[in-house]
C-alpha cells in the first residue's frame, strides 16, 4: 500500500516549496494539481477555445498528460486565472481528481498539493496538512519573488489578486477550499521554511 500526504492551502502559502522538500525528504512523487488545472486553462487558450464551455473544457481535462505538467511554461498569471475559472466546473474537476487519484497510488509514496486533496481526492490521506499565510504575507512573498526575478509587480495589485483568487476557490461549490477535519494547519505567516518543514516532518514521520 502506498502512501500519500495531502497538502492543501491558498495561493503563494508555500505549500509548493513545501511539497517539494516533503517528497525529496521520503523519496516520494510529488504532483503540484494546480498545473492540472493550470495545464487544461493553457490548452483551451492556445486553440482559441472558449472558456465558458464546460463540455469543451472537460474533454481537454480528460486528455491531460501528466507526464508533460512544467510550471515554467504554466506560471503565467492569466494561465492562473483562467485556471481558477475552469476550476469550479464540476466535469472539469472530475477528469482531473481522476488523473490525480491514478497519480496518488504510486509506489512507494506520494505528495499531493492543491486545494481539494485532503477534502476530496485523497480523503484517507494518513497525513493531511492545510498551510496558510496572510493574504499580506502571502502577497509580500509574490511580489519579492517577482522582483527577485528581475520583473516589475505591484503590491497592492497582487495582494487584489491574491484576494479575488482565495473567494474564488474558497466559494465555489464543487470541492471548495477549506482544511479537511482532520488536516494539521500550518500558518507560515511568521514561520520559515524550515519550521514548516520540521514541523510537517514530525506529523508525517508520527504516520508512517
Ligand atoms: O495552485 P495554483 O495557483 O497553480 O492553482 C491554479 C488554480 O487551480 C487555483 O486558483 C484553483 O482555482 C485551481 N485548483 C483547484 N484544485 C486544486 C488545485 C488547483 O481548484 N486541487
Amino acid at each position: 500500500m502506498t502512501f500519500t500526504i495531502a497538502i492543501d492551502g491558498p495561493a503563494a502559502a508555500g505549500k509548493g516549496t513545501l511539497s517539494r522538500r516533503i517528497a525529496d525528504e521520503y523519496g516520494f512523487h510529488h504532483l503540484d494539481t494546480g498545473l492540472t488545472y493550470r495545464a487544461t486553462a493553457k490548452a483551451l487558450l492556445d486553440r482559441g477555445l472558449p472558456f465558458d464551455d464546460e463540455a469543451i473544457a472537460a474533454d481537454v481535462a480528460q486528455n491531460l498528460d501528466l507526464a508533460g505538467l512544467d510550471r515554467s511554461v504554466l506560471s503565467a498569471h492569466a494561465i492562473g486565472e483562467a485556471a481558477s475559472r475552469i476550476a469550479v466546473m464540476p466535469s472539469v474537476r472530475r477528469a482531473l481528481v481522476e488523473a490525480q487519484r491514478g497519480f496518488a497510488a504510486r509506489e512507494p509514496g506520494t505528495v499531493l498539493d492543491g486545494r481539494d486533496i485532503g477534502t476530496v481526492v485523497c480523503p484517507d490521506a494518513p497525513v493531511k496538512l492545510y498551510v496558510t499565510a496572510s493574504p499580506e504575507v502571502r502577497a509580500k512573498r509574490r511580489y519579492d519573488e517577482i522582483l527577485a526575478g528581475g520583473g516589475a509587480a505591484d503590491y497592492g495589485t497582487i495582494l487584489d489578486d491574491i484576494r479575488r483568487r482565495d473567494e474564488r476557490d474558497m466559494g465555489r461549490a464543487d470541492s471548495p477550499l477549506k482544511p479537511a477535519d482532520d488536516a494539521h494547519l500550518l500558518d507560515t505567516s511568521e514561520m520559515s521554511i524550515e519550521a514548516a518543514f520540521s514541523a510537517a516532518k514530525s506529523f508525517i514521520d508520527a504516520a508512517l
